[in-house]
Protein backbone atom coordinates (compact mmCIF):
# COMPACT_ATOMS: atom_id res chain seq x y z
CA UNK A 1 0.00 0.00 0.00
CA UNK A 2 0.77 3.64 -0.49
CA UNK A 3 2.19 6.03 1.59
CA UNK A 4 -0.66 7.30 4.66
CA UNK A 5 -1.10 10.98 5.41
CA UNK A 6 -2.00 11.66 9.07
CA UNK A 7 -1.88 14.48 12.22
CA UNK A 8 -0.63 13.93 15.17
CA UNK A 9 0.04 16.55 18.08
CA UNK A 10 3.55 17.45 19.79
CA UNK A 11 4.13 18.86 23.18
CA UNK A 12 5.69 22.39 21.85
CA UNK A 13 6.55 23.49 24.88
CA UNK A 14 6.40 22.05 28.65
CA UNK A 15 3.41 23.64 30.22
CA UNK A 16 3.35 26.31 33.46
CA UNK A 17 0.70 26.41 35.40
CA UNK A 18 -2.44 25.22 33.97
CA UNK A 19 -1.71 23.85 29.91
CA UNK A 20 -2.26 25.82 27.39
CA UNK A 21 -3.03 25.75 23.11
CA UNK A 22 0.36 27.08 22.91
CA UNK A 23 1.97 24.05 24.26
CA UNK A 24 0.76 21.64 22.16
CA UNK A 25 1.48 21.56 17.71
CA UNK A 26 -0.72 19.61 15.14
CA UNK A 27 1.52 18.37 12.85
CA UNK A 28 1.12 16.15 9.29
CA UNK A 29 2.79 13.35 8.63
CA UNK A 30 3.85 10.90 5.92
CA UNK A 31 3.49 7.01 6.95
CA UNK A 32 5.11 4.67 4.61
CA UNK A 33 4.54 1.72 3.64
CA UNK A 34 4.48 -1.48 5.82
CA UNK A 35 7.22 -3.64 6.81
CA UNK A 36 7.07 -7.57 7.90
CA UNK A 37 5.66 -7.98 11.10
CA UNK A 38 4.20 -4.07 11.23
CA UNK A 39 0.25 -3.19 11.65
CA UNK A 40 -1.01 0.25 10.20
CA UNK A 41 -3.77 1.21 12.43
CA UNK A 42 -6.54 4.15 12.40
CA UNK A 43 -7.10 5.79 15.47
CA UNK A 44 -10.98 5.98 15.97
CA UNK A 45 -11.03 7.53 19.67
CA UNK A 46 -8.67 8.78 21.70
CA UNK A 47 -8.03 9.08 25.84
CA UNK A 48 -7.07 12.46 27.46
CA UNK A 49 -5.65 12.09 31.21
CA UNK A 50 -4.95 14.34 34.06
CA UNK A 51 -1.64 11.98 34.70
CA UNK A 52 -0.26 13.14 31.16
CA UNK A 53 -0.05 16.89 32.78
CA UNK A 54 2.65 15.14 34.93
CA UNK A 55 4.66 13.61 32.04
CA UNK A 56 4.89 17.14 30.28
CA UNK A 57 6.97 18.46 33.25
CA UNK A 58 10.63 17.46 32.99
CA UNK A 59 11.98 15.15 35.87
CA UNK A 60 11.95 11.79 37.15
CA UNK A 61 8.27 10.16 37.95
CA UNK A 62 7.22 6.83 37.65
CA UNK A 63 6.63 7.48 34.16
CA UNK A 64 9.44 8.70 31.96
CA UNK A 65 8.47 12.76 30.59
CA UNK A 66 7.28 13.65 26.69
CA UNK A 67 10.01 14.94 24.77
CA UNK A 68 9.64 17.91 23.42
CA UNK A 69 8.82 17.94 19.82
CA UNK A 70 7.82 14.34 19.62
CA UNK A 71 4.19 13.43 19.60
CA UNK A 72 2.79 12.31 22.98
CA UNK A 73 1.29 9.48 23.89
CA UNK A 74 -1.53 8.12 25.78
CA UNK A 75 -4.57 5.46 25.19
CA UNK A 76 -6.45 5.04 22.10
CA UNK A 77 -8.82 2.95 20.45
CA UNK A 78 -8.59 1.85 16.32
CA UNK A 79 -8.93 -0.22 13.71
CA UNK A 80 -6.55 -2.29 11.64
CA UNK A 81 -6.13 -0.71 8.19
CA UNK A 82 -3.71 -2.84 6.68
CA UNK A 83 -1.59 -6.02 8.67
CA UNK A 84 1.73 -7.93 7.71
CA UNK A 85 1.79 -9.39 11.03
CA UNK A 86 -0.18 -12.57 11.25
CA UNK A 87 -1.45 -11.90 14.41
CA UNK A 88 -4.17 -8.71 13.35
CA UNK A 89 -5.99 -8.22 9.98
CA UNK A 90 -7.66 -5.33 8.54
CA UNK A 91 -10.83 -4.62 10.30
CA UNK A 92 -9.48 -5.92 13.41
CA UNK A 93 -9.89 -3.22 16.54
CA UNK A 94 -7.41 -2.65 18.93
CA UNK A 95 -6.34 -0.55 21.78
CA UNK A 96 -2.61 0.92 22.07
CA UNK A 97 -0.81 3.48 23.91
CA UNK A 98 0.00 5.54 20.66
CA UNK A 99 -2.95 8.10 21.06
CA UNK A 100 -2.66 11.94 19.70
CA UNK A 101 -2.26 10.91 16.45
CA UNK A 102 -4.68 9.90 13.27
CA UNK A 103 -2.74 6.82 12.27
CA UNK A 104 0.26 4.75 13.04
CA UNK A 105 2.33 1.82 12.85
CA UNK A 106 3.48 -0.79 15.13
CA UNK A 107 4.36 -4.15 15.86
CA UNK A 108 1.59 -6.55 17.07
CA UNK A 109 3.29 -6.52 20.43
CA UNK A 110 1.86 -2.56 21.16
CA UNK A 111 -1.57 -3.50 20.19
CA UNK A 112 -4.19 -5.61 22.75
CA UNK A 113 -7.55 -6.70 20.48
CA UNK A 114 -10.75 -5.96 21.90
CA UNK A 115 -14.06 -7.15 21.14
CA UNK A 116 -15.95 -4.72 18.59
CA UNK A 117 -18.61 -5.96 19.32
CA UNK A 118 -19.02 -4.06 22.38
CA UNK A 119 -19.79 -0.22 21.64
CA UNK A 120 -19.25 2.75 21.70
CA UNK A 121 -15.33 1.43 21.35
CA UNK A 122 -14.62 4.39 23.49
CA UNK A 123 -15.52 2.57 26.60
CA UNK A 124 -12.07 0.72 26.41
CA UNK A 125 -10.64 4.20 27.46
CA UNK A 126 -13.59 4.69 30.38
CA UNK A 127 -15.38 2.33 31.97
CA UNK A 128 -13.57 -0.93 30.69
CA UNK A 129 -10.07 0.91 30.27
CA UNK A 130 -7.50 2.17 32.12
CA UNK A 131 -9.48 4.65 34.35
CA UNK A 132 -11.95 1.93 35.06
CA UNK A 133 -9.83 -0.62 36.10
CA UNK A 134 -8.32 1.82 38.44
CA UNK A 135 -11.36 2.20 39.98
CA UNK A 136 -11.84 -1.06 40.59
CA UNK A 137 -8.23 -1.58 42.04
CA UNK A 138 -8.63 1.40 43.91
CA UNK A 139 -11.62 -0.72 45.49
CA UNK A 140 -9.78 -3.78 46.32
CA UNK A 141 -6.67 -2.02 47.63
CA UNK A 142 -8.52 -1.66 50.38
CA UNK A 143 -10.65 -4.06 50.24
CA UNK A 144 -14.01 -2.07 50.17
CA UNK A 145 -17.00 -4.23 51.45
CA UNK A 146 -20.48 -3.73 51.79
CA UNK A 147 -21.53 -1.77 54.90
CA UNK A 148 -18.52 0.73 54.08
CA UNK A 149 -19.30 4.45 53.86
CA UNK A 150 -17.15 5.74 51.24
CA UNK A 151 -16.30 9.43 50.33
CA UNK A 152 -14.98 10.00 46.70
CA UNK A 153 -13.89 12.91 45.62
CA UNK A 154 -13.44 13.99 41.55
CA UNK A 155 -16.23 11.73 41.39
CA UNK A 156 -18.23 12.93 38.38
CA UNK A 157 -15.03 12.27 36.41
CA UNK A 158 -13.74 8.73 35.09
CA UNK A 159 -12.53 7.00 37.62
CA UNK A 160 -14.79 8.71 40.63
CA UNK A 161 -17.92 7.73 38.72
CA UNK A 162 -16.74 4.18 38.20
CA UNK A 163 -15.55 3.89 41.60
CA UNK A 164 -19.07 5.03 43.00
CA UNK A 165 -20.89 2.56 41.27
CA UNK A 166 -19.29 -0.62 41.64
CA UNK A 167 -19.14 0.40 45.08
CA UNK A 168 -22.92 0.73 45.23
CA UNK A 169 -22.41 -2.59 43.63
CA UNK A 170 -20.61 -3.86 46.65
CA UNK A 171 -23.19 -2.83 48.99
CA UNK A 172 -21.77 0.07 50.07
CA UNK A 173 -22.96 3.98 51.05
CA UNK A 174 -21.95 5.92 48.72
CA UNK A 175 -21.02 10.01 48.65
CA UNK A 176 -19.71 12.26 46.12
CA UNK A 177 -18.30 15.35 45.72
CA UNK A 178 -18.16 17.47 42.36
CA UNK A 179 -17.81 20.17 41.20
CA UNK A 180 -21.37 21.63 39.30
CA UNK A 181 -24.85 21.28 40.16
CA UNK A 182 -25.01 19.13 37.04
CA UNK A 183 -22.16 16.93 38.57
CA UNK A 184 -23.98 16.54 41.36
CA UNK A 185 -27.65 15.43 39.62
CA UNK A 186 -25.73 13.20 37.34
CA UNK A 187 -24.37 11.05 40.48
CA UNK A 188 -27.77 11.12 42.33
CA UNK A 189 -29.68 10.32 39.71
CA UNK A 190 -27.69 8.52 36.91
CA UNK A 191 -24.70 7.00 39.22
CA UNK A 192 -26.94 5.90 42.24
CA UNK A 193 -24.87 7.89 44.20
CA UNK A 194 -26.39 7.82 47.79
CA UNK A 195 -25.02 11.66 48.32
CA UNK A 196 -23.42 14.06 46.23
CA UNK A 197 -22.68 17.79 46.63
CA UNK A 198 -20.73 20.66 45.50
CA UNK A 199 -17.09 21.37 46.26
CA UNK A 200 -17.21 24.58 45.11
CA UNK A 201 -20.35 26.39 47.55
CA UNK A 202 -18.38 25.49 50.80
CA UNK A 203 -15.89 23.75 52.59
CA UNK A 204 -15.91 20.03 52.29
CA UNK A 205 -14.95 19.41 55.70
CA UNK A 206 -18.17 21.40 56.86
CA UNK A 207 -20.13 19.47 54.07
CA UNK A 208 -18.86 16.08 54.91
CA UNK A 209 -20.05 16.92 58.54
CA UNK A 210 -23.41 17.28 57.39
CA UNK A 211 -23.65 15.06 55.25
CA UNK A 212 -21.71 12.38 56.81
CA UNK A 213 -22.24 12.93 60.44
CA UNK A 214 -20.67 9.32 61.75
CA UNK A 215 -18.09 9.72 59.89
CA UNK A 216 -16.70 7.56 56.71
CA UNK A 217 -14.81 4.56 56.59
CA UNK A 218 -12.84 4.84 53.75
CA UNK A 219 -11.46 8.29 51.49
CA UNK A 220 -11.02 7.49 47.34
CA UNK A 221 -8.90 10.15 46.98
CA UNK A 222 -8.33 11.83 43.26
CA UNK A 223 -7.98 15.23 44.08
CA UNK A 224 -5.67 15.85 47.05
CA UNK A 225 -5.26 18.94 49.14
CA UNK A 226 -7.85 20.51 50.91
CA UNK A 227 -9.82 17.65 50.16
CA UNK A 228 -8.15 14.97 51.45
CA UNK A 229 -7.94 17.26 54.87
CA UNK A 230 -11.22 17.07 54.97
CA UNK A 231 -11.57 13.42 54.68
CA UNK A 232 -8.34 12.81 57.66
CA UNK A 233 -10.99 14.65 59.67
CA UNK A 234 -14.40 12.54 58.60
CA UNK A 235 -12.42 9.20 58.45
CA UNK A 236 -13.64 7.02 61.28
CA UNK A 237 -10.92 5.03 63.39
CA UNK A 238 -9.34 2.42 61.48
CA UNK A 239 -10.42 3.95 58.30
CA UNK A 240 -8.69 3.60 54.59
CA UNK A 241 -7.40 5.93 52.15
CA UNK A 242 -7.07 5.10 48.26
CA UNK A 243 -4.25 7.64 47.35
CA UNK A 244 -5.13 7.43 43.59
CA UNK A 245 -4.74 10.77 42.42
CA UNK A 246 -4.11 14.67 43.74
CA UNK A 247 -5.39 17.04 40.41
CA UNK A 248 -5.92 20.04 42.54
CA UNK A 249 -1.64 20.18 42.58
CA UNK A 250 -1.43 19.46 39.10
CA UNK A 251 -0.56 22.99 37.98
CA UNK A 252 1.21 23.72 40.32
CA UNK A 253 4.74 25.07 40.16
CA UNK A 254 6.12 24.00 43.79
CA UNK A 255 4.40 21.37 45.63
CA UNK A 256 2.18 22.66 48.52
CA UNK A 257 2.53 21.51 52.24
CA UNK A 258 0.90 18.25 53.19
CA UNK A 259 -2.47 18.15 54.99
CA UNK A 260 -2.13 19.87 58.63
CA UNK A 261 -4.17 17.49 60.31
CA UNK A 262 -1.82 14.13 58.97
CA UNK A 263 -2.31 13.38 62.75
CA UNK A 264 -5.26 11.53 62.57
CA UNK A 265 -3.15 8.83 61.13
CA UNK A 266 -1.74 8.16 64.18
CA UNK A 267 -5.16 8.63 66.39
CA UNK A 268 -6.90 6.90 64.03
CA UNK A 269 -4.63 4.30 63.28
CA UNK A 270 -5.74 5.15 59.30
CA UNK A 271 -4.11 3.41 56.46
CA UNK A 272 -3.27 5.29 53.29
CA UNK A 273 -2.20 3.22 50.00
CA UNK A 274 -0.65 4.18 46.75
CA UNK A 275 -2.50 2.87 43.68
CA UNK A 276 -0.97 3.04 40.45
CA UNK A 277 -3.07 1.10 38.09
CA UNK A 278 -0.23 -0.26 35.87
CA UNK A 279 0.78 -2.31 39.02
CA UNK A 280 -2.55 -4.32 38.47
CA UNK A 281 -1.98 -5.29 34.71
CA UNK A 282 -1.54 -9.28 35.84
CA UNK A 283 -5.17 -9.19 37.23
CA UNK A 284 -6.72 -7.22 33.77
CA UNK A 285 -8.65 -10.53 32.44
CA UNK A 286 -10.62 -10.47 36.32
CA UNK A 287 -10.85 -6.77 35.83
CA UNK A 288 -12.71 -7.17 32.02
CA UNK A 289 -14.93 -10.36 33.18
CA UNK A 290 -16.16 -8.73 36.60
CA UNK A 291 -16.33 -5.19 35.52
CA UNK A 292 -17.24 -6.09 31.53
CA UNK A 293 -19.78 -8.31 33.21
CA UNK A 294 -21.86 -5.43 34.92
CA UNK A 295 -21.42 -3.24 31.55
CA UNK A 296 -22.70 -5.96 29.83
CA UNK A 297 -25.78 -6.80 32.16
CA UNK A 298 -26.74 -2.41 32.19
CA UNK A 299 -25.55 -2.45 35.70
CA UNK A 300 -22.63 -0.08 35.33
CA UNK A 301 -22.97 3.30 32.99
CA UNK A 302 -20.07 4.50 30.72
CA UNK A 303 -20.87 7.98 30.28
CA UNK A 304 -18.69 9.94 27.88
CA UNK A 305 -18.10 13.63 27.28
CA UNK A 306 -16.67 13.48 23.93
CA UNK A 307 -14.31 16.04 21.69
CA UNK A 308 -14.24 15.29 18.12
CA UNK A 309 -11.28 15.82 15.68
CA UNK A 310 -7.74 15.43 16.91
CA UNK A 311 -7.64 19.46 16.69
CA UNK A 312 -9.96 19.28 19.61
CA UNK A 313 -7.44 17.02 21.52
CA UNK A 314 -5.46 19.56 23.20
CA UNK A 315 -8.25 21.71 24.41
CA UNK A 316 -10.10 18.84 25.71
CA UNK A 317 -7.28 17.51 27.51
CA UNK A 318 -6.79 21.26 28.87
CA UNK A 319 -10.55 20.92 29.68
CA UNK A 320 -10.02 18.36 32.57
CA UNK A 321 -8.35 21.12 34.65
CA UNK A 322 -11.38 23.35 34.00
CA UNK A 323 -13.69 20.33 34.72
CA UNK A 324 -15.08 20.30 31.24
CA UNK A 325 -15.99 16.53 31.74
CA UNK A 326 -18.50 14.69 33.03
CA UNK A 327 -17.44 10.91 32.80
CA UNK A 328 -14.05 9.70 30.97
CA UNK A 329 -12.96 12.45 28.59
CA UNK A 330 -12.43 10.97 25.07
CA UNK A 331 -11.66 12.48 21.11
CA UNK A 332 -13.84 10.96 18.77
CA UNK A 333 -11.26 10.56 15.36
CA UNK A 334 -13.32 9.99 12.41
N1 LIG B 1 -3.14 6.14 40.37
C1 LIG B 1 -3.48 5.77 39.14
O1 LIG B 1 -3.03 4.74 38.64
C2 LIG B 1 -4.43 6.65 38.41
C3 LIG B 1 -5.00 6.23 37.19
C4 LIG B 1 -5.93 7.08 36.57
C5 LIG B 1 -6.25 8.32 37.14
N2 LIG B 1 -5.63 8.67 38.30
C6 LIG B 1 -5.96 9.95 38.94
O2 LIG B 1 -7.32 9.91 39.30
C7 LIG B 1 -7.85 11.24 39.24
C8 LIG B 1 -9.07 11.26 38.36
O3 LIG B 1 -8.67 10.95 37.03
P1 LIG B 1 -9.75 10.88 35.88
O4 LIG B 1 -9.11 10.29 34.69
O5 LIG B 1 -10.98 10.24 36.41
O6 LIG B 1 -10.03 12.42 35.59
P2 LIG B 1 -11.44 13.13 35.60
O7 LIG B 1 -11.92 13.14 37.01
O8 LIG B 1 -12.31 12.52 34.56
O9 LIG B 1 -11.15 14.61 35.10
C9 LIG B 1 -10.64 15.60 35.84
C10 LIG B 1 -11.67 16.25 36.81
O10 LIG B 1 -10.96 16.72 37.94
C11 LIG B 1 -11.64 17.80 38.50
N3 LIG B 1 -10.68 18.88 38.80
C12 LIG B 1 -9.95 19.59 37.91
N4 LIG B 1 -9.18 20.49 38.55
C13 LIG B 1 -9.45 20.35 39.87
C14 LIG B 1 -9.00 20.99 41.06
N5 LIG B 1 -8.08 21.97 41.01
N6 LIG B 1 -9.51 20.60 42.25
C15 LIG B 1 -10.43 19.62 42.31
N7 LIG B 1 -10.89 18.97 41.24
C16 LIG B 1 -10.42 19.33 40.03
C17 LIG B 1 -12.68 18.27 37.50
O11 LIG B 1 -13.96 17.92 38.00
P3 LIG B 1 -14.81 18.92 38.96
O12 LIG B 1 -15.70 19.70 38.06
O13 LIG B 1 -15.52 17.98 39.85
O14 LIG B 1 -13.80 19.80 39.65
C18 LIG B 1 -12.36 17.48 36.25
O15 LIG B 1 -13.50 17.19 35.49
C19 LIG B 1 -6.73 12.14 38.76
O16 LIG B 1 -6.09 12.71 39.87
C20 LIG B 1 -5.80 11.18 38.07
O17 LIG B 1 -4.48 11.63 38.02
C21 LIG B 1 -4.75 7.88 38.94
Amino acid sequence: MSNTSSREIRLASRPKGIPTAANFKLVRTELGPLQEQEVLVRNLFMSVDPYMRGRMNDGKSYVPPFELGKPLEGGAVGEVIESRAKEFKSGDVVSSNLGWREFFVASPEALHPVNREIQPLSVYLGALGMTGMTAWAGLNLVEVKAGDVIYISGAAGAVGNVAGQLAKIRGCRVIGSAGSEEKVLFLRQECGFDIAFDYKTGPVVEQLNVEAPDGIDVYFDNVGGETLEAALSALRVHGRIIACGGISGYNEEKPRPGPSNLFNMITKRLTMKGLIVRDWLDRQREFEQEVGGYFRAGKLKNKETVAKGIDQAADAFIGLFHGQNIGKMVVKLT
